[in-house]
């Protein structure tokens, strides 16, 4: 048996392999509602034999989308459509979870397909469009000579009390919904992030200034949603564990916070790096696997790996070696949505049980062609 299609057990959930979809927004919702697309798009990855499936970045309030198009778990109308998707899921032997979003500086930005391209009048009735003034730390834009990014207003106290109190609610409504795990998006330089990074915190109450203060929000949601979040299911955070920035957040600021995730009941840290201006990233294969071993080993705590990490035997190496203790996979999960059944054989697995039963017939496929299991040495 592979490490990478052993189950694992995080609190009461069992996933049976350990191959993640990361979070992936598909700018296609109206009103947050989730629809046949988000249907579609997750389902395939729950045939394909993954073990946990992450939805999207989800707005916690309509304010703190990317962008009109994103989904929201800000009222209750929003539930049944991802519960459909949940119980699609969970009919596949497939874990659900979702993560939940504020977007801060960065909402209110185009779709990614649509950046310089102005909507008509009729286009925006028809697809939804909003276009709202973003909340932040402070009234600094993420890229001040970039249109798309807008000067945001800083948020006062009780603008923070809000956003606490609507991640909470959201992590009601997720478990309403039927999710496994909620993970707290606090990467990729949206709100949380923001508040995390020098960068991005201009404050100077007890919300900005030094890593305590900094820090204090992502752990004041944290704890408040663990409060409200069901004992037997577990907590994810996704981290920018490195703003790749000298005057930003850092791997060893990561450590100290991860620390204190895990001391509030967070179960597994998500590892991504990067969302600043001036960031100097370079994308390579696995090169964000070095910050989920640094996590893992400095706070003790269960890491997932993402990241240019498509390479199977490589993905395994990453877990025998102590790097991490789940693969996600985001771009290479839409290259490839039979990605896990795929790399079970490809690891040795001679059956055909990851497939569901509707498509197992690949195994005769296979004899008749002398594939996989049926591959002459
Ligand atoms: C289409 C697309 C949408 C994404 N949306 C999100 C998102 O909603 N939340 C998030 O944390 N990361 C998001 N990401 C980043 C991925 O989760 C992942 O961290 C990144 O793509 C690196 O993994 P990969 O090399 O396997 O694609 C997105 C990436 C892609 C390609």
């Amino acid at each position: 048996m592979s490490a990478l299609f052993s189950t694992a057990t995080l609190r009461d959930l069992t996933l049976r392999n350990r191959t993640v979809v990361a979070p992936m927004c598909q700018y296609s919702a109206k009103d947050g509602m989730a629809n046949d697309w988000h249907l579609v798009h997750l389902g395939r990855f729950a045939i394909g034999g993954f073990g946990l499936v992450i939805v999207e970045a989800t707005g916690v309030t309509a304010e703190g989308r990317i962008s009109y198009g994103d989904l929201g778990l800000w009222k209750d109308e929003q539930i049944a459509p991802l519960a459909r998707i949940v119980n699609f899921l969970h009919n596949h032997d497939t874990a659900a979870g979702i993560q939940l979003a504020h977007a801060g500086r960065k909402a209110s930005t185009p779709v990614s397909w649509h950046k310089g391209v102005p909507h008509t009048e009729a286009e925006k009735a028809a697809i939804g469009y909003e276009h709202w003034t973003p909340v932040a730390p402070s009234a600094v834009a993420h890229n001040p000579n970039d249109p798309d990014f807008q000067t945001p207003t800083a948020l006062d106290a009780a603008g923070i009390a809000n956003i606490i109190d609507a991640f909470v609610a959201a992590a009601v409504r997720a478990e309403k919904a039927g999710f496994d795990t909620v993970e707290i998006h606090a990467a990729h330089g949206y709100l949380l992030n923001q508040f995390l990074s020098p960068l991005a915190n201009k404050r100077t109450d007890e919300y900005g200034g030094s890593r305590e203060n900094r820090m204090r929000l992502l752990l004041e949601v944290t704890k408040a949603v663990r409060a409200v979040w069901p004992a037997e299911k577990p907590l994810l955070v996704r981290l920018s564990v490195s703003d790749w920035h000298a005057d930003g957040w850092q791997t060893e600021d990561s450590v100290v916070l991860a620390r204190e995730l895990k001391a509030l009941g967070v179960d597994a840290i998500d590892c991504s790096s990067g969302g600043f201006d001036g960031a100097s990233i370079n994308p390579v294969v696995n090169y964000q696997v070095p910050l989920a071993k640094a996590v893992r080993d400095g706070a003790a705590i269960a890491t997932m790996a993402v990241g240019l990490l498509g390479d199977i035997e490589g993905a395994e190496a990453i877990l025998t070696n102590g790097e991490a203790d789940f693969i996600c996979l985001a771009r290479g999960a839409l290259d490839d949505p039979n990605w896990a059944v795929h790399a079970n054989h490809e690891l040795g697995a001679t059956d055909y049980t990851l497939w569901p039963k509707q498509t197992d017939r690949v195994s005769s496929r296979d004899r008749s062609l002398g594939l996989r299991a049926f591959s002459k040495p």
